[in-house]
Parts: C-alpha cells; sequence; structure tokens
C-alpha cells in the first residue's frame, strides 16, 4: 500500500518520480505528491485522486527544475483521500519534505507534543508528524541520515519513510520497519522505491534493505546504517525482468496481458525443477533433508487469493505426502495461539512478499520454533528474507491489482513442494505421481489451450452485467476455484458474489436460489474422484430445478453435465489436483470481461491496493 519513489542523480528528479509512479500507482490511486530540491530551496505538489489530476496540476503549476526529488501514491489510512492529507508532507518552515508508507501508531501522542512546542499541524494523517520531528533533530544533527535514525527510533509501527531537505540538496534519505523499501544503483544516480519496478527503466541493480535500516542516497553512493547508527549489511541483487515486462504490451489492461501471460508463467515456475527422470530438485529449499524428514505438520499461511492456492496445496500436500496439513488466514493465525514446534513445517504464499498479515504470522511461526518455507514471487521483499528458505514463483512483475498469473503459479509452487516433501521423505510413490508429474510438464499448453477458447466466456460475461448476484459452487480443489472465482467478480466487479462448497448447498445456501440467478458450478474429472463427480451433477440438477441459470466448467469428454447445464465451459482433462490450474482461468476472464461491462476499471479497483503492506 503506497508507492513512493525517492532520485538523486543527473536527470530531472520530477520526470524520473513520475514516470516511477505511474508504475507504482497500483499500489495505491487516493492521492499523489511530489516533492524537487532546487535553487536551495523545496518545491511541492499533490493532488486528491489518481495521479493523472497531478500531472494536470504540474500542467497548470510547473514546479522548478532540480535533480533531487521524491514522490508518492497514496492509499489512505489515517485522514479522508483529500488534498491536505496527500503526501509529502512538510514541516512549518516548509523545508522539510516527507513521504510515508505504514501507520505510525503512536501518532498522536508525538502529535500532541509537537502541539505543545508550537508546531502547527494541517493535515489528519499520521505522517506529518514525521516531518516536524525530522526538521527538529535536523536543526540539531545538521544530517538528514542522522535526524531520520533518532526520528525512527521514536516512532511506533509500520513505516516506510523518504524525506529530503532543501539544506542538503544532494541527498535522498529513506528508512524502513515492516514495509518495503529497495534501491536502485544506477551510475551516476541512485533511486528508492517501494517496489524494483519504479526504477526498472534505469537500472536493474538493487539493494534490498533490511528491517529497522536507513540509507542515505547521494548521487555517488548509497550508505545504510542501522537505526542505531551501526553499518548496516545488506543484500544486493540483479532483478530478472525489464521494463517490458511491466509495460501493458499493446494489452487494454494489465489484467489482461497478465491473464494471458499464464502459460509461460507456469512453464517458467517450473522450468529447471523437474529433470527428464521426473525427479525434484529444489536446491532453494534450503532447509535440510534431515528437517524435512522429521516434520509432523504442514501448516499454510496465507491471505485472499493466495489462500485459495494454499487450500488446494493443502490437498496436494496430504494426498501426496500423508503428512497432516491446516490452511490458515495469516491474519487469523497468531491471534489463536496455535500449535507450532520445530517439527511443523510453516509454508507462507505471498505473490508480493510483502503481505503485513503474512509476515506476522511467519514470524509468530519462527518464534514458536517452526520452519519456515516462503513461496513468494518478488525477490528482494520482506517475506522471503525472513523465511527459512524460499521457493520463487517466477510469473514476472503482477500489476494489475487482482491476482491471476500468481495465483497459478503459487499453485504450480505448491505442488512441487508437496512433491518434493514426498520425495524426501520416500514416500512411496504409485503410478498417480507419476503421471502428476509427466502432466505438470505439459500443463502450460493446456492453459494455453484454455485461453483460446475464451470468446463464448466473454460473451457470457457480457450478457450477466445486469445481474447482482453470481454464486460459485464447487467440491474439493473446486471448491477454493469457486470462492477464487466469487472473490475475482466482487473485487473487479463490485457484485455481491459467493463461493460455497457444493455439498454444504442443502445446509443453507440453497434457500438463495431464485428464477434466473447465474451459478458457476466447477466440476471434479468425472475420472479419478468420480463419487464426488456425480454427486456435484446431483447438485446442478437440484439447483436448476429451482431455476438457477447453470454455467458448468467441466473437461472435455464429461458427457453427464450436458443435459443440466445452461452454459457449459470446457477445460482440457488433467490430474484432479491439478485441475485448478485450468478450472480458475475461465473464472478470471468472467471477472475481467464483466467488470469492464459494467464499466469499472479493472487494473485499479475501488478501495484496493495491490500490496496490503497494513494490518
Ligand atoms: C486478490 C488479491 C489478493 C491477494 C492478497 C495476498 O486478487 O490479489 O487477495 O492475493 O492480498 O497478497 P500477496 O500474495 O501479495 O500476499
Amino acid at each position: 500500500m503506497c508507492g513512493i519513489v525517492g532520485y538523486v542523480g543527473a536527470q530531472s528528479a520530477l520526470d524520473v518520480v513520475i514516470a516511477g509512479l505511474k508504475r507504482l500507482e497500483y499500489r495505491g490511486y487516493d492521492s499523489a505528491g511530489v516533492a524537487v530540491l532546487a535553487d536551495g530551496s523545496l518545491a511541492a505538489a499533490k493532488k486528491a485522486g489518481k495521479l493523472v489530476n497531478l500531472e494536470k496540476e504540474l500542467v497548470a503549476h510547473p514546479l522548478p527544475t532540480g535533480s533531487t526529488g521524491l514522490g508518492h501514491t497514496r492509499w489512505a489510512t489515517h485522514g479522508g483521500p483529500t488534498d491536505a492529507n496527500a503526501h509529502p508532507h512538510l514541516d512549518n518552515s516548509g523545508r522539510v519534505a516527507v513521504v510515508h508508507n505504514g501507520i505510525i501508531e503512536n501518532f498522536a501522542a508525538l502529535r500532541a507534543e509537537l502541539a505543545e512546542r508550537g508546531h502547527r499541524l494541517d493535515s489528519e494523517t499520521d505522517t506529518e508528524v514525521v516531518a516536524h520531528l525530522l526538521a527538529e533533530q535536523f536543526s540539531a544533527a545538521g544530517d538528514l541520515a542522522e535526524a531520520m535514525r533518532q526520528v525512527c527510533r521514536r516512532l511506533e509501527g509500520a513505516f516506510t519513510l523518504v524525506a529530503v531537505h532543501a539544506d542538503e540538496p544532494d541527498v535522498v534519505v529513506g528508512a524502513r520497519r515492516n514495509s518495503p523499501l529497495v534501491v536502485g544503483v544506477g551510475e551516476g544516480e541512485n533511486f528508492l522505491a517501494s517496489d524494483v519496478a519504479a526504477f526498472i527503466a534505469h537500472t536493474r541493480s538493487a539493494i534490498e534493505l533490511g528491517q529497522d535500516q536507513v540509507v542515505e542516497l547521494r548521487r555517488e553512493g548509497v550508505t545504510v546504517t542501522n537505526f542505531d547508527g551501526s553499518a548496516a549489511s545488506v543484500r544486493a541483487y540483479h532483478v530478472d525482468w525489464d521494463a517490458s515486462a511491466a509495460e501493458k504490451g499493446g494489452y487494454d489492461y494489465f489484467m489482461l496481458k497478465e491473464i494471458a501471460e499464464q502459460p509461460k508463467a507456469v512453464a517458467d515456475t517450473l522450468l529447471g525443477r523437474i529433470d527428464a527422470s521426473g525427479s525434484l530438485s529444489l536446491d532453494e529449499v534450503r532447509i535440510p533433508v534431515s528437517v524435512l524428514r522429521e516434520v509432523d505438520k504442514v501448516v499454510i499461511v496465507a491471505c485472499g487469493t493466495a489462500y485459495h492456492a494454499g487450500m488446494i496445496a493443502k490437498l496436494a500436500i496430504e494426498h501426496w505426502t500423508r503428512i497432516p496439513c491446516e490452511t490458515e488466514l495469516a491474519s487469523e493465525f497468531r491471534y489463536r495461539d496455535p500449535i507450532l514446534d520445530q517439527r511443523t513445517l510453516v509454508v507462507a504464499i505471498s505473490q508480493s512478499g510483502e503481505t503485513m498479515d503474512t509476515l506476522m504470522a511467519l514470524r509468530h511461526a519462527r518464534e514458536q520454533g517452526a520452519k519456515v518455507l516462503a513461496v513468494c514471487n518478488t525477490n528482494g521483499s520482506t517475506i522471503p528474507r525472513e523465511s527459512d528458505a524460499v521457493l520463487y514463483t517466477h510469473a514476472g512483475p503482477e500489476v494489475a491489482v487482482a491476482s491471476t498469473k500468481a495465483f497459478l503459479t503459487q499453485l504450480v509452487a505448491c505442488y512441487l513442494v508437496a512433491l518434493y516433501l514426498g520425495q524426501v521423505r520416500g514416500t512411496k510413490w504409485g503410478d498417480e505421481i507419476e503421471a502428476v508429474i509427466r502432466e505438470l510438464s505439459d500443463i502450460a499448453a493446456a492453459v494455453d489451450t484454455v485461453l483460446e477458447t475464451m470468446e463464448p466466456v466473454r460473451a457470457l460475461a457480457r450478457s450477466l452485467a445486469d445481474k447482482n448476484t453470481v454464486l460459485f459452487l464447487g467440491r474439493h480443489v473446486g471448491y477454493p476455484v469457486a470462492l477464487e472465482g466469487a472473490l475475482k467478480l466482487k473485487e473487479l466487479a463490485y457484485m455481491h458474489a459467493e463461493g460455497f462448497a457444493a455439498g454444504e448447498l442443502k445446509h443453507g445456501p440453497i434457500a438463495l436460489i431464485e428464477k434466473d440467478l447465474p451459478v458457476v458450478v466447477v466440476v471434479p474429472s468425472p475420472r479419478g474422484r468420480s463419487v464426488l463427480h456425480d454427486k456435484i451433477v446431483s447438485n446442478i440438477q437440484e439447483i436448476r430445478a429451482r431455476g438457477a441459470r447453470t454455467i458448468v466448467i467441466a473437461e472435455e469428454g464429461d458427457e453427464a453435465v450436458v443435459p443440466y447445464a445452461d452454459h457449459l465451459i470446457r477445460i482440457p482433462a488433467t490430474p484432479t489436483l491439478l485441475q485448478p490450474l485450468v478450472a480458475t482461468v475461465p473464472l478470471q476472464v468472467f471477472a475481467c470481461e464483466l467488470a469492464t461491462a459494467r464499466g469499472n476499471e479493472v487494473d485499479q479497483p475501488r478501495n484496493l491496493a495491490k500490496s496490503v503492506t497494513v494490518e
């Protein structure tokens, strides 16, 4: 939440910062603002609403040109989305500007203290206190990095802060605790940002900052210290994708592009991890095999779409390894005093690697002695850094707020984890596992096949644009898929959409069925778990008898559903546990098209932000 950019170098800071903010707008779009240092003073502009409003403001009232600056795009927490609450915030002298992501929990006490000392605070935000405290500390220390360290020691909560001071015209200072901030290292120029996308057009060399660190950025170099002033150790890395990966590439929306990229994302996530003999090599999983052999429970923690991937992973882990596995909402996990010990393996799934709830859950797990394996898409992010090991998904940058390709790659990574656990523990594998491993190698092509047949799904979605409710039903792996379909529709189309386990229908939800209500049903394969298949076919008949308009997702060749399907969406046949990889795709397309038909902006749905860095 909130996108931050800082720049010092030879280019126009405003141009670099605005271009960076455009790439970070998915993090929040309640307001945007910039500040530049020029001719010994500080100039700032900010505007409520999307970045385009700020750009118009800058055309009407241009800022002077300078080569040091910062910018912010906001997801509002404290104070509504107004011009006054937009970042940057300045002190009363107008010489310090600061932008912030996170929540400063003790801001009320700090605000009262500042008011007593005669400061005038103009906004309702928690951030503004930092500008005033920095100004005070700078007067005493004469050094912005030192002022930042002193201020950070007084702050409670989660924060990324980036600040400039007119008296240090070639310096940008940043700080982080529990919120993301990465450094981009250029030649004669350096960058700070919430995410590498902001500076990827300029450099692919990045430095990951650790917890409670302050970074001082100058043209000629970067200095990182801990909050106590001691030298800090940091990790430099190379970003393995380029600027074109974070552009729309001819698509109207990032979401459409990301849906289309799924076959490649899936293939990239599998690449080099299964050898020709069907053996898994996951060298990155640096948890010793001896520890994995002793694991007696797996607990998966994640939020939203990643949680749905975790629900499917539970079924794969239990079925393929026979290790008991629970999947928990990360936001609930640590508050219920979970039972964990050194024989528990916690798998934390996160696209961004910055989701605060998941981060807090993994910290709690490690405190109890559990080993944590992250499944993550973002190199340099906090969750992998704080885990014992990480298995990266290779989805590439996901810019649309609604997760699509990250979900499919999380599933693939979780299947790999399940198979790897089975392999290192010597689980006796029969024909089923061999078939799964074979099918995984072909699964990218199956996803591609689904994408090629989506036109009827789009037409169907457009025809339902005036509906108020859509229900989703599934069983076994189809249940999390149903939940995911409903989540996509809620967040994009702003419709009432609910997913149910089809077996629960008669325990209540069937009362919702009325004439012409669209109900999407994810049908398990008639092969394999055929009992479930037959039961769900009965469920379809039950809802249809009560007037529902049935939209049935079923594998090729499943003729049993044909008489009861008002709309039939075909997916390729796969082993049961892999079906979500093909069954979810039509639901993503359905939600995206229906939202567009309702006039909604699919890349930036209302009230949402991509990376949820506050609890
Ligand atoms: C939904 C969506 C969210 C995220 C959730 C977790 O489309 O994108 O539900 O899945 O906020 O985010 P990560 O995976 O970054 O931890």
